[in-house]
């Protein structure tokens, strides 16, 4: 078992997340962040850290894309476990649907 983060991350990026993990098992995209899930421990501690909701246990039901696309990328971008400037429009992307098709993006971010 282990948390994913899901679309709601995308464009909004706040990052409170990596600050709290005691496993410093983020790793950072161009456009969003992913939990290896290898590495997460399911202590839950991240979770209500994130204001876009967007990490959740994978026990909830319908997360078998957010499930695979955390394993794939974190294998491939960077380690992140400082917080970095979140995005000057973040708040305006925040909860908004789609955002997957319309932003997602393969390319690693910068870690930390
Ligand atoms: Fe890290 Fe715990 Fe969140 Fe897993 S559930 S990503 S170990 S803070
Ligand atoms: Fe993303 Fe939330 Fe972390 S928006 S970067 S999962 S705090």
């Amino acid at each position: 078992m282990a948390y994913v983060v899901t679309e709601a991350c995308i464009r909004c990026k706040y990052m409170d997340c990596v600050e709290v993990c005691p496993v410093d098992c983020f790793y950072e995209g161009e456009s969003m962040l992913v939990i290896n899930p290898n590495e997460c421990i399911d202590c839950g501690v991240c979770e209500p850290e994130c204001p876009a909701e967007a990490i959740v246990p994978d026990t909830e039901p319908g997360l078998e894309k957010w499930a695979e696309l955390n394993a794939k990328y974190s294998a491939e971008w960077p380690n992140i476990t400082v917080k970095g400037e979140t995005p000057a429009d973040a708040d305006e992307w925040k909860g908004k649907d789609g955002k997957f098709d319309q932003f997602f993006s393969p390319a690693p971010g910068k870690g930390s």
